[in-house]
């Protein structure tokens, strides 16, 4: 494997785990505001993320390459205060993301890696997925404004949210 092309992906696996460490910050802060509904949707959230990571460094053992575990910062929530600034920082963060995983297709197709190129497909489908997740719960936010019994709905529904293991590895199984 070419190292632009390994050091892409090492990187990779520590944003991956850092968007774990950043959904536990943003549940630990909800928790705090009883909105526990909402933490148990960050949760499931990281645990997503976990798979995520775990999904690059099983493409590189698979390869013959041993991923390279980089440190990862403490998680930077910024100002967001009330649940809409909560979410509204994930998805920003997701944003951030997406744009990460188009540079590895960019990658891939430059290096000519074709199994690279066909294996991050997956994660150019999942952010997709993950910005209308984080849109949508934006948006029911947006609509409840300061209804305090529609927020106790929304906060319910968020606690309906189960983990089903995510991650290209996971899909095929
Ligand atoms: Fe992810
Ligand atoms: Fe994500």
């Amino acid at each position: 494997m070419k190292d632009t092309v390994k050091n892409i992906l090492n990187k990779q696996i520590q944003e991956e785990f850092y968007s774990f460490y950043l959904y536990i910050a943003l549940a630990a802060r909800l928790e705090n505001m009883n909105l526990k509904g909402a933490a148990n949707w960050m949760q499931v959230q990281a645990k997503e993320e976990n798979d995520h990571a775990l999904g690059f460094f099983r493409f590189l053992v698979d390869r013959n390459e041993e991923p390279k575990l980089l440190a990862i910062s403490e998680p930077d929530l910024g100002s967001a205060k009330t649940i809409g600034e909560i979410f509204a920082s994930g998805l920003a963060h997701e944003k951030h993301i997406t744009a990460l995983i188009g540079k590895i297709y960019e990658v891939a197709r430059e290096e000519k890696d074709y199994a690279l190129e066909s294996f991050i497909k997956w994660y150019i489908d999942e952010q997709v997925e993950e910005e209308a997740n984080a849109t949508a719960v934006i948006e029911k936010i947006k609509l409840i404004g300061n209804d305090g019994s529609a927020l106790y709905i929304l906060d319910q529904e968020l606690g309906a949210r189960a983990y089903v293991p995510s991650g290209p590895y996971a899909a095929k199984a």
